[in-house]
């Protein structure tokens, strides 16, 4: 795929619809597989991680129904021997089949899952939980092997508040036999959102929004319809850019309640924020240096931390940015550095000195939201920078393109 070209941004002006939440569609993608009834989700964005999902659970013998931006699936018959390796390895929220695979048909076979290349990433606690409701695992060549012919409810408490074991937790543990507990469960606004459609869907779970879940299993779910939560995450990105490059931008369909922890820290930096019904307005000031730690929900997104970073490194004066979640996640500022920015790292911590100008480069992303620390970067750099590695920023932000250069980035595709 063909680079971007990015020049030296004027102040971004206007508005910018803000997409779907990627990471609440997945989940509810999978809590499909839970019914044979059909599913249908509203306002799916167009994203290659939806279509890595849906290929996969296609490939599930599940139909899968396209309308513009709504999909709708139904999985009356289902096959978990028969999945798609191929998407399977390139998408780390497959793992999130698993659940509703060994609720729906005892068994499951998933390649260990792909995704962004941000640390090791290991499954122990899907594991635990998985073991703790009377799943036995094994593990052949590069597959692992789930089987389980009862599943009974039970206590399972997490070691961490892993968002993804806890969404595949919830996904299996409706459908057990009697009352499970989930403590020191995440509680992502994305998960929020999974439990009212499982709900929907005829599901027994209390306890959203907190780290105690409790759920009574039911025999089966039926179909429902649903629209998942505004991306809390295109929205801070779209924000960071505005600020970066002294814009004034209204977030269309923002939910200032979703970003609270990023809403504070980029006030703390020195933006004007303007909550509204509708979204909100985020317009850039004289920007200070600021201090901050990612943390689960409702702490600082480690999603957000690259884009804030490349923000901050044109603000003048010293920030420190310390990674808590992921522990490779600093792994794009090589890439920062060749544009000039001056950032140190030690013990999980980004010193991040602020510098007057950075330069246009050719650099290349190297994950998802790397990807958008580059674009911020490029977007505020003197000269021009080429920007490869276009695909991975497809995985999670809708019409990119056509979104920024509608607030007026210059952002423009080479003559092939
Ligand atoms: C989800 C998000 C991702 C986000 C992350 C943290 C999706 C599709 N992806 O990823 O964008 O960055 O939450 O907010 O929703 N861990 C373990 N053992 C496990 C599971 C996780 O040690 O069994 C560790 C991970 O290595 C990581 C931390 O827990 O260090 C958080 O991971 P987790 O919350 O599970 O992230 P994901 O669900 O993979």
């Amino acid at each position: 795929m063909q680079p971007y070209i990015l020049k030296k941004s004027p102040p971004l002006c206007g508005e910018i619809p803000v997409q779907r939440s990627k990471n609440a569609s997945l989940p509810a993608l999978a809590a499909a597989l839970l019914t044979k009834d059909p599913v249908t989700l509203l306002n799916v964005p167009d994203l290659t991680d939806i279509d890595n999902m849906l290929a996969l659970i296609s490939s599930l013998g599940v139909t899968v129904s396209r309308e513009l931006s709504s999909v709708t699936l139904c999985a009356d018959t289902i096959s978990a021997a028969s999945f798609s390796p191929e998407h399977a390895d390139r998408l780390r929220a497959s793992v999130l089949l698993i659940g509703p695979l060994l609720a729906r048909c005892g068994e499951a076979r998933l390649l260990l899952p792909g995704g962004c290349a941000i640390g090791s990433r290991p499954l122990d606690q899907h594991i635990k939980g998985f073991c703790a409701l009377g799943v036995r695992f094994s593990v052949a060549d590069d597959a692992l092997i789930a089987r389980c012919d009862n599943l009974r409810g039970t206590h399972i408490r997490l070691d961490s508040p892993s968002v993804g074991a806890t969404e595949n937790l919830l996904l299996i543990s409706v459908m057990a036999q009697g009352e499970t507990v989930l403590d020191n469960a995440a509680r992502e606004p994305e998960i929020t959102d999974l439990i009212s459609l499982l709900n929907r869907m005829g599901a027994r779970i209390l306890g959203a929004g907190t780290t105690h879940l409790t759920i009574q299993g039911v025999p089966a779910l039926h179909g429902a319809s649903h629209t998942p939560i505004s991306d809390r995450i295109a929205a801070g990105t779209y924000a960071m850019m505005t600020l970066a490059t002294g814009g004034d931008v209204f977030l269309r369909g923002a939910n200032p309640s979703h970003l609270s922890s990023v809403l504070h820290i980029l006030s703390q930096i020195g933006a004007k924020i303007i909550p509204d019904t509708d979204g909100l307005r985020i317009r850039g000031a004289k920007l200070h240096p600021v201090s901050l730690f990612t943390a689960p929900y409702p702490g600082f997104p480690t999603d957000l931390q690259p884009p804030l970073v490349a923000l901050l490194s044109t603000v003048p004066g010293e920030s420190f940015v310390t990674e808590r979640i992921f522990e490779d996640r600093f792994r794009y500022l090589p890439e920062l550095r060749k544009m000039g920015a001056n950032i140190f790292v030690e013990g999980g911590t980004a010193a991040v000195s602020g510098v007057p100008a950075l330069r246009g480069a050719s650099v290349e992303a190297t994950d998802l939201r790397a990807g958008a620390a580059l674009l911020l970067t490029g977007l505020c750099a003197e000269g021009e920078t080429r920007l490869s590695g276009v695909p991975h920023l497809l995985r999670g932000y809708t019409n990119l393109e056509r979104n920024l250069t509608g607030v007026g980035a210059p952002i423009v595709l080479p003559d092939p």
